[in-house]
């Protein structure tokens, strides 16, 4: 076999921990719900909104909206409506990612906005854990009392569906990773 160059070898070692670094990073990530009440930067929220609307889409519509709640009176009011997003344990900030249904997909295809808006999030709860800050997933689409009293709270237009918050700040705690490999959830060729 022929001998790597310096070259070759310092790209394959510089391949090899990105992969790794991407990999810990996917493995890693646990839901964070105290936080220690320190602010976010305004660069780290970009960050994770870039992560955000990195993710795939169907037909790349990209058929959402975020808004970003720092503002302690619409935190707090959050807070009240949906009690399980621990705003209140010193969070920073909330991300309401929503689905635009004037961007969405028409028809049968237009349900793609919740795989979509998913995508997204997911991406930021990822990055939000690449920066060392603590994130949560929280639920408010398809349950219509939540979609109303978030609409309501931010103020969003008919056509903007509220699909869930993504809850930010520096972490208080350090909840340990669940291994939630199942051989049994995987099928191979057929069922
Ligand atoms: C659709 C969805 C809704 C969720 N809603 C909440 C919520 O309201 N409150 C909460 O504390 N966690 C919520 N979570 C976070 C889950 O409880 C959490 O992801 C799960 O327990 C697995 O833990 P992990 O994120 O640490 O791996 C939600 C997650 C998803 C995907």
């Amino acid at each position: 076999m022929m001998a790597l160059t310096a070259t070759a070898c310092c790209k394959q070692a510089d391949t090899q921990s990105r992969q790794e670094a991407a990999l810990e990073v996917i493995n890693t990530r646990v839901s964070v719900r105290q936080f220690t009440g320190d602010k976010l930067t305004e660069a780290q929220i970009e960050t994770i909104l870039r992560a955000g609307m990195s993710a795939p889409t169907a037909v790349n519509k990209q058929p959402w909206a975020f808004v970003v709640v720092d503002e302690q009176e619409v935190l707090d009011r959050l807070n009240e409506a949906l009690p399980s997003s621990r705003i209140g344990n010193g969070a920073s900030h909330a991300i309401v990612v929503c689905g635009d249904m004037q961007k969405a997909l028409e028809g049968e295809a237009q349900g793609y906005w919740v795989e979509d808006t998913s995508a997204a999030t997911e991406n930021m709860l990822l990055a939000a854990h690449a920066l060392g800050l603590g994130s949560l997933w929280v639920g408010v689409y398809p349950i219509m009392e939540k979609v109303n009293a978030v609409s309501q709270i931010i103020g969003s237009p008919e056509h903007i569906v509220p699909m869930c918050l993504v809850v930010l700040g520096v972490p208080n705690e350090q909840p340990a990773v669940k291994d939630k490999f199942k051989a049994e959830n995987i099928h191979f060729n057929r069922w």
